[in-house]
């Protein structure tokens, strides 16, 4: 891809799956690395759409439908959102009574990245994910069932959480089986790497 300046959507933030009118199932995400993301883009005078969860797409379902239309006009797609696995199969229009609360049916959220997959020809596609063990293992495995050209592995220990401004420990994978180790770095440090090699990568497509 012969381009002086790509096209990066960057997806970021926590999904929220809404149970009732007041109530909904989320997660820790605070859209931190997707700002140090955008910045890193545009520092390297990149274009960037970014979508941001839960204000731009509030559910898995609506950010998967916001990007199958966006991903056309995209160089590279870097998939940071923290997508609620699962939604809660009824979702009540009022408030739930509390006596009605103690079972929630839930069912399985598409797997987003693995069905944009598809529609990649010629793109770069950029994914993350949190693992307690076996790290380059289990990333090896996500990347490749979701097609992806690079994965960022956070880890996570008892008492390390990756979420908010602080540093992260990550390895970073490829295709090719070749891994970069952050042993301490800031998100910015990381977004930086992720965006400098998405760029390289796109160079070879
Ligand atoms: N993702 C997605 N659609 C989902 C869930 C996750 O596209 N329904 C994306 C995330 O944005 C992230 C990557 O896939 O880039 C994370 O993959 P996932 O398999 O959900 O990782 P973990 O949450 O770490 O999964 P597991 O609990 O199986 O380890």
């Amino acid at each position: 891809m012969k381009k002086s300046k790509l096209r990066f959507l960057i997806a970021y933030g926590p999904t929220q799956e809404p149970l009732d009118a007041v109530r909904f199932l989320t997660n820790r995400s605070t859209g931190v690395m997707g700002r140090c993301l955008i910045a890193a883009a545009k520092k390297r005078k990149q274009d960037v759409i970014a979508v941001e969860c839960p204000t731009d797409a509030r559910t898995a379902l609506d950010l998967k439908a916001k990007l199958e239309k966006l991903v056309v006009k995209a160089d590279v797609l870097i998939m940071a959102a923290a997508v609620a696995d699962v939604r809660p199969k009824h979702v009540a229009s009022g408030k739930i009574k509390k006596d009605r609360l103690t079972t929630i049916k839930l069912v399985k959220n598409p797997d987003i990245l693995a069905s944009l997959a598809k529609k990649k020809k010629n793109k770069i596609f950029v994914g993350f994910g949190i693992e307690s063990e076996n790290l380059k293992q289990n990333g090896l495995k996500k990347l490749r069932s979701k097609k992806l050209d690079l994965i960022v592995i956070q880890e996570v220990r008892e008492g390390n959480l990756p979420f908010g401004e602080r540093s992260v420990q990550a390895l970073i994978l490829t295709p090719e089986g070749d891994s970069y180790r952050f042993a301490s770095a800031s998100k910015q440090e990381l977004a930086d790497y992720i965006v400098q090699q998405s760029i390289a990568r796109a160079s070879l497509c």
